[in-house]
């Protein structure tokens, strides 16, 4: 079994996120032959994407631009970036709500392997077909406060948006809320997540 393990908290040692997402890794390992591959958006951060990298992944290159070594090895490292998101039977993903959404980190891999051609097609009814088929995704969600006082959740439901796209049928989610009410509040969010992230195992 192959575990990609991506963090994206930035807020260092002190991340719920970082903490749970090692122990579902942890989990999901016990008793599993498994390898795992990790990387951390936050010390490694990946640029915005753009039009012209755009167009070398879409093979719709321009050659009136011509390629470059920073594109080259840009288009490299998206390569790479979905080798290692396809070769994954389970990806453990620590996204922490920033400003109701994902970490801008986050959104920067999302926006290098959630491409049309790659992982997820475009029908002729004009529906999407997911070509990431088979994974399972355990999504690692910490929030500083309570649901009740957002005005809407697009970093859960996004990013099973995003998943779905991919064809990915299966989503478990370790949440652990109210991190930043206090001291209390958040150590029993942190314990009473940390529970949910034992329980994970791999299936079969
Ligand atoms: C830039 C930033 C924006 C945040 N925006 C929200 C938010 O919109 N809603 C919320 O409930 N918490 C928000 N928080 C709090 C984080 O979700 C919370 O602290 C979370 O635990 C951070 O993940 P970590 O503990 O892994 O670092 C924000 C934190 C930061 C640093």
């Amino acid at each position: 079994m192959n575990i990609l393990h991506i963090d994206s908290a930035c807020l260092g040692d002190n991340s719920a996120s970082r903490q749970l997402s090692a122990a579902a890794v942890e989990a999901l390992c016990a008793g599993a032959q498994a390898s795992v591959v990790y990387r951390d958006l936050s010390a490694a951060p990946l640029s915005h994407v753009n039009g012209p990298l755009m167009q070398v992944m879409r093979s719709e290159w321009n050659t009136a631009l011509p390629m470059n070594a920073e594109l080259s090895a840009e288009a490299l490292l998206t390569e790479s970036l979905l080798a290692e998101f396809m070769a994954a039977d389970v990806l453990v993903l620590g996204a922490p709500m920033f400003n109701l959404s994902v970490p801008s980190t986050l959104k920067a891999w999302l926006d290098r392997v959630l491409l049309q051609g790659r992982t997820y097609d475009v029908g002729p009814d004009g529906r999407t077909v997911g070509l990431a088929t088979g994974k399972r995704v355990v999504l690692v969600s910490t929030r500083g406060g309570q649901p009740h006082e957002m005005l809407a959740d697009h970093q859960e439901s996004y990013l099973k948006a995003v998943f779905a796209i991919m064809g990915v049928a299966q989503v478990d989610v370790v949440r652990a809320e109210g991190i930043a009410l206090g001291a209390e509040l958040r150590a029993q969010a942190i314990q009473g997540a940390l529970r949910q992230a034992a329980q994970l195992r791999v299936a079969g």
